[in-house]
């Protein structure tokens, strides 16, 4: 069975667009934890548009599973990675005008940074997993930068628009994750996974993280909305 990586970006997201306290993502981390979490994922961005360095401070001393740090390349973002030491980095490539992390890092064109970047994390005692398109060129090139794992993107998969493409994209993954096996690498996959389409990615063979974020945000908000209300109506007192 695969385990959950629940990415508690998008916690941070609500709070960055009032500027507020809350939600803290560091709050989301425990309760991802008491519902079963084997891992918690940040994506600290350049930009600090959702996750700020004091939340992976904290989440750093108080995250019990595994924390799973996904990053630029940039050397600024490795030394950050460095002395938070997270359990793991997941390098992933990062534009600033991207709404989202758009495709998988090239670590063919990217191969020397890359190297740099799992030198200086190894040399701090992290694992490291690259964010890549399940293509042979880049999962060749990721076994050859001596890596833990692999986390396969599973974007063109969640956004295929017909059966018949999502199956190709499925078969894409599949054959990914065999050379990904096949190299000794643990095999890892998200992005775009959702209550929907979750089931066919986590039943590949070998699969052994996903990693999910906007789908359970996005559905935590919702299940929790009707008891958010009937607090605050309780506040209020009888009309
Ligand atoms: N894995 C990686 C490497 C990502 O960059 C992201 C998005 O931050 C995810 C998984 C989670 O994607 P989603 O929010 O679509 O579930």
């Amino acid at each position: 069975m695969a385990t959950l990586g629940v990415n508690i970006d998008h916690v941070a997201t609500i709070r960055q667009a009032r500027r507020a306290p809350e939600p803290d993502p560091v709050w989301a981390a425990a309760l991802a934890e008491l519902g079963g979490a084997d891992a918690i994922t940040v994506h600290l961005r350049e930009d600090r548009r959702h996750i700020q360095d004091r939340d992976l401070e904290v989440l750093r001393r108080t995250v019990q599973v595994k924390l799973n740090l996904e990053g630029a390349i940039a050397p600024a973002m490795v030394e950050i990675a460095c002395l938070v030491k997270p359990d793991q980095v997941t390098l992933v490539p990062e534009r600033r005008e991207e709404i989202t992390t758009e495709g998988g890092l090239d670590v063919v064109v990217h191969r020397v940074a890359t190297q740099e970047a799992v030198r200086r994390l190894h040399g701090a005692g992290i694992a490291v997993s690259l964010f890549i398109d399940p293509s042979p060129e880049q999962i060749a090139a990721a076994a050859e930068l001596g890596v833990e794992a692999v986390e396969l993107h599973t974007g063109c998969y969640a956004n295929a628009t017909n059966a018949a493409e999502q199956g190709l994209r499925l078969t894409d993954l599949a054959r990914g994750g065999e050379l990904v096996r096949q190299a000794g690498m643990a095999l890892a996959a998200g992005h775009g996974l959702t209550y929907r389409n979750v089931v066919p990615v986590a039943r590949l063979e070998g699969m052994g993280e996903l990693n999910i974020g906007h789908s359970i945000v996005a559905r935590a908000v919702l299940v929790g909305f009707t008891q958010a209300v009937k607090e605050m109506k309780a506040l209020l007192g009888p009309v």
